[in-house]
């Protein structure tokens, strides 16, 4: 996405709710007093989370200003994470594995989808303005590949049907159960046990 398209429709202002302050002080107590820019990234996730999921410059400003650091070096940080989203994402924000476990099995076709019912490009909002997707790198589910996270779930095992599935529901403001496609618990292997046989709970 162009720098324009991050960067428009900026708020001026942002600040810590009540709530978030008092938080602020018990992240920035677990670190020595000289040493309280420790506590950057978890507050700008505090920051993301107070702003509906992304991080306006405002707030990276704000933060940098909260622990005493030079702007550029929390600016550094938010850019760095690619948890930390600098535009605006949707109610439902699905983040794509697209590394290659995933690929290999399938990413690429639900990156189509979400191209087709959410938006041609990653990062923007869809039409009613509920979701938006991104691909990111692994996510940690490869053996139940290919996957997706939306916000806080792991949807796995997917193929097209299941994904569109999923992906219509969202946007009709509907949040569809998480987990495997298969029904696997975990990693279970997908035709069931074949080792550790003679071992209980294994
Ligand atoms: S490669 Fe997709 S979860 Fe690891």
């Amino acid at each position: 996405m162009s720098i324009k398209k991050i960067y428009k429709n900026q708020p001026e202002l942002f600040q810590f709710s009540n709530e978030n302050l008092k938080k602020t002080e018990e992240e920035i107590k677990k670190y020595p007093k000289e040493r309280k820019a420790s506590a950057v990234i978890a507050l700008l996730y505090l920051a993301q989370n107070q702003n509906n999921n992304w991080l306006p410059l405002a707030a990276i400003k704000y933060v940098a200003t909260f622990l005493e650091m030079p702007y550029i070096k929390v600016y550094e940080v938010a850019t760095f994470y690619s948890m930390f989203n600098l535009s605006p994402v949707g109610k439902y924000f699905v983040q794509v594995c697209t590394t290659t476990p995933c690929m290999i099995r399938g990413a690429k076709k639900i990156t189509d989808i979400c191209k087709k019912y959410i938006s041609q490009n990653q990062k923007e909002l869809s039409e009613n303005k509920l979701c938006s997707w991104t691909e990111v790198e692994c996510l940690g589910a490869c053996v139940n590949a290919p996957m997706m996270q939306i916000n806080q779930d792991y949807f796995e095992d997917l193929n097209i049907s299941k994904t569109e599935i999923i992906i219509q529901s969202l946007l009709k403001d509907e949040f569809p159960k998480p987990g495997s496609a298969k029904n696997r618990k975990s990693n279970a292997p997908e035709k069931g046990k074949t080792t550790l046989m003679d071992i209980k709970n294994a």
